[in-house]
Formats: C-alpha cells, structure tokens, sequence
C-alpha cells in the first residue's frame, strides 16, 4: 500500500488551481478523511467535461448540485436537467442538521446555507416552470427520428419531407406543420409532388405519419412550436454576478424519455451552432449537466452517437462543459467517455453480471493507483463518496483518490411544486415564453393550396402545374432501400446539403 504520510499533500497538490476552482472534498486514506487532502476541480478545465455515475442513492445528485452552486457562485451560468425535482433545492438555503454538522466537521471545510438564483423551466410547460419549446424545423429530421424511434429508410425519409418543406417554404415549426406535409403527400392533391422527392415511398410516408400520431397522442405536440428557447437565455448572470442555474423540470415527463432526452441533445447542438469559439477560458461560459444520459445513448445509431461525439468534441472550445450523469459509466459510449476529462464515480454495486462487467470497465479508465484496489473499492464507497480524478491544471490526469464530497450549501431536497411555479411567473421570462405563437406556417399553407385545388374552376391547371419528374431515381413505392440509395446519389446530396447543415441537421434560423 502507499506511503499514507505525504498522502494529503501528494493529493492536495496534484488537486491545485491557480484560478478559481470548485470545492469537492477531502481525500480518504484506508477508510480516514485527511482534511489536508483538498480535493477540487480548477474551474479551468470545466470545459473538459465530466462524467458523474454511481448507483441509485450513491449521491449523483448532490455532486451535480454542488458543482452547479460553486459554478453559480464563481458566476458561471449552469444548465441542468432536474429528474426528480430534487435539484429544485438549489434555490432555497440548506438545513443545518447533524449530518451535514458532522460531514463539515469531518472534511474541516466551512458551511454557510445559501440558496442560489434559479430559472424553472418545463418542457412545453408540462410540469412547473416557464414552458420552453423547440421548432419541429431546428429540431431537424435526425433528432426527431430519434423521438419516434425510426429505422434508416424511415429517417432518411424523414430527412426529404424535411428538405421538400424547406423547398418549397414551407416552415416547419410544430408537430402539425410536420403532420399536414406528410398528409400533403400522401394526398391526391400532393402526390405528384411526392413524386419530386426521390425514393420517398407512400408507404414509408404512412408509416412517419402514424408515428407522428402517436407521439402527438402521448403529449407530445406540447414541445415543438414557438417561440424557440434562445439559449442566450440559459447564459445570464445576476446583478451581482452570480451565473444563472436553469433547471429543467423534467419530473412530468419522467414517462417519455426518448423526447426530453432528445430535447436535451437538441438543446447542446443549440449551444454549439449559436457560440463562438473561445478557445480555452480560465472559467467555463455554460456547464451543461446531461442527466440519465443512458437515455440519448440506448438504441442509438452509429450516426447518432458520431454526431453527439462530435458536438461534444467541439463544444469545448466554445466555452462549455457537458457532464454526463448516469448510473452505470459503461452507459456511455466509448468515444464519448473518452472525451470525459473529469470523473466522478460514486459507488458501482457489483449484484449481477452486468453490474460486474460494468465495474471492471470503469476501473480499466482510471490511471493507475498504488493508493487503492478499485476494483474492491468502487463498491465499498459510502454515500456522498467517489472515486475522483480530473485533468489537473497542465491537462493532465490526476491521481485517483477516494473523496469524501462537501455537502451542498443549498437545500438537498424538492420544494414544493407552488414556490416552483410562482418563481417561473415571476422571472422575465414567462412573458416571453409562457404563450405559444402559432404564425402561418405549412399547416395552413398547405391546407389553402389544398383548398385552391379542389375548388372547382381552378383544380385543373393547377395540378398540371407541377410534374417536375426529378430522373430516374425517383419511383416511390420501390423497395425500402431506394431512399437510401437516392440520398447517396448527386441529387440526394444536393437535396440534403439543403437541409443537413449543422449537427444533426439543424436547420438554421429564418427569422
Ligand atoms: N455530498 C453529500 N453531502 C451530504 N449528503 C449527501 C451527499 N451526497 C449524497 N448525500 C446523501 O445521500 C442521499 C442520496 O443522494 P442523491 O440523491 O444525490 O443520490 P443519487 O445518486 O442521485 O440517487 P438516484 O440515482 O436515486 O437519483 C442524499 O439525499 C443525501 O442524504
Ligand atoms: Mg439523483
């Protein structure tokens, strides 16, 4: 075992910050909390991203909690996805009680209740907060291919009625707008203009529409529309310089992962396509908290998990930080997990198969370590315990060390649902967002193009106006495979170029 004299200087060194940085604990040695052995995250490297996992009731969340209020405080804003409303906390002041007393005592750091600025937001006002939406044309085909659960020929499919719109004008910006242009389609009116869309089979265009009924059954119209979350809105700070903590209450959702997990992707290619580059800061601009990040990751394509790869690759040097929060570290794809600088693994459980399999993986990323056997100690790590390393200073890995974490200065549970909802009445931005605004847009475009045609005197030349056959390509109803292939011909490319432009295919604002 290792020299246990110089551990707390060994560890409080190799933990140092010449800037601000982040308290998270006090280094352990064969089961004695060293008070010396300060452990903490240069603010710095936040940027490196972080991965933060362990099982149910290890302590995620309060390690999420406590990293957003000290970003708050250094004036970083942070986003987070709140689950099960416990995050909620961070606004009210924490309750002093014997086991925070003990805690504080132990790790000899000091410990004042504050509360922090808070901005609720919902998920198209489903839940407490101020509804926030995305439009169905920035959400973009891939995204939205992930929601309803599509195959490759179905989200390609998807990715040329999206092109089509674009086209022809037809603005996208909920789910009815989506809706009415399939229907278009599939129409007597609109199937001559299917035919102008290479290898989109009526077939495929029934099955993306009864896709889009059911999500619109499960509520799930409420996200898209406008007006669109503007992510300068997640970057504010107070008068007084505190970085804003837009919590997203995700409680109500709880039941239609694929959505708000999606939603959240949405959301950090949003910010990656909006911020310039900064390069490296000596704090982050936004932290981004990714909450039961296994969600985005479960059933993904390749294509998928390359795009969500290279958006968190890049973000980097936008200024922002994404930390996963997961339960198990494996949830994490490989790529992405090798992005994650900073680590903080709360206890894994090690009951089945998989949990044992998960844990020899976890302890295989770590630097290595005379200090402790990980392998048995990952799973003996106490609540509110982690094993901890991050990219020091220099963009190096730290030494592991098993940490016990400082309790959160705010509140460690829920408030109550009504003081949620009065705060997001009284921020600024309920005036501007609690109202939907449905301006004119497909639905309505299409449905006067449809009723001009069918009016008697001027259906005729009207139809016959658009038999633009686009070659030979071009049959609808061929098999499963001729969408993909016309995608990887030059006039697929061309057609995609129009709608594929950022990540995921967002389209870019027309405002
Ligand atoms: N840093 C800490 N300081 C003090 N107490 C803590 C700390 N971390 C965790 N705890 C205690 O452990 C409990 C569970 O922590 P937490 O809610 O963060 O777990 P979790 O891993 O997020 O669980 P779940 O997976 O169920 O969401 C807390 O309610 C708190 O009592
Ligand atoms: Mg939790």
């Amino acid at each position: 075992m290792a020299e246990t004299e110089d551990f707390a200087a060994r560890i409080a060194a190799a933990y140092t910050s010449s800037g601000p940085a982040l308290e998270l604990g006090r280094g352990m040695l064969g089961g004695t909390t060293h008070p010396g052995a300060t452990v903490r995250l240069p603010a710095a490297m936040a940027n490196r991203h972080g991965l933060i996992a362990g099982a149910t009731g290890t302590g995620k969340t309060k390690t999420l909690q406590l990293l957003a209020e000290q970003l708050s405080a250094i004036g970083v804003p942070v986003f987070a996805a709140d689950m099960k409303g416990d995050l909620a906390g961070l606004s009210a002041p924490g309750e002093e009680n014997d086991k925070v007393k003990s805690r504080v005592t132990e790790l000899g750091v000091e410990w004042t209740p504050t509360g922090y600025p808070v901005e609720f937001l919902a998920l198209g006002g489903l839940g407490p907060g101020v509804p926030v939406r995305a439009t169905m044309a920035s959400f973009g085909p891939q995204l939205l291919a992930k929601v309803l659960g599509c195959n490759e020929t179905q989200a390609s499919s998807l990715t040329l009625v999206f092109a089509y719109a674009e086209q022809k004008e037809l603005a996208l910006l909920d789910l009815a707008d989506l809706r009415a242009t399939l229907q278009y389609l599939v129409s007597d009116e609109g199937k001559a203009e299917l035919k102008t869309i290479g290898g989109l089979s009526t077939q495929t265009a029934g099955v993306l529409l009864r896709k889009l009924v059911e999500l619109e059954a499960q509520g799930g119209e409420a996200f898209f529309g406008e007006p669109e979350l503007e992510v300068a809105d997640l970057m504010r700070t107070t008068p007084d310089g505190k970085g804003i903590i837009s919590c997203l209450e995700l409680a109500a959702v709880a039941d239609k992962p694929k959505l708000f997990s999606t939603f959240l992707m949405w959301l950090l290619a949003e910010l990656f396509e909006a911020l310039p580059e900064v390069g490296d800061l000596d704090k982050p601009k936004l932290v981004f908290f990714f909450d039961e990040a296994h969600l985005l990751f479960a059933d993904a394509s390749k294509e998928f998990l390359d795009q969500v790869a290279q958006t968190v690759r890049l973000i980097r040097s936008k200024g922002v930080g994404v930390f996963f929060v997961t339960q198990l570290p494996d949830d994490v794809p490989g790529e992405i997990l090798a992005q994650l600088g900073n680590r903080v693994q709360h206890a894994l459980r090690a009951f089945t198969p998989r949990d044992a399999k998960a844990l020899k993986a976890a302890v295989t990323t770590y630097p290595k370590t005379s200090d402790y056997d990980l392998e048995e100690d990952l799973t003996q790590l106490g609540t509110g315990e982690a094993m901890i390393t991050i990219l020091s200073e220099r963009g190096a890995p730290t030494p592991v060390v098993w940490t016990k974490l400082c309790p959160p200065t705010s509140l460690m549970a829920a408030i109550p649902t009504d003081s949620v909802t009065n705060a997001a009445k009284a921020s600024q931005l309920w005036a501007r967002y609690a109202e939907e605004i449905d301006r004119e847009s497909a639905r309505e475009l299409l449905e006067a193009k449809v009723a001009a045609a069918t009016a008697p005197p001027a259906a005729p030349p009207a139809d016959k106006a658009e038999p633009k056959e686009s070659g030979k390509r071009s049959k609808p109803g061929k098999s499963d495979s001729a969408v993909v292939d016309y995608l990887k011909s030059r006039e697929g490319r061309s057609m995609m170029n129009t709608v594929v432009k950022g990540v995921f295919g967002m389209l870019k604002k027309k405002r």
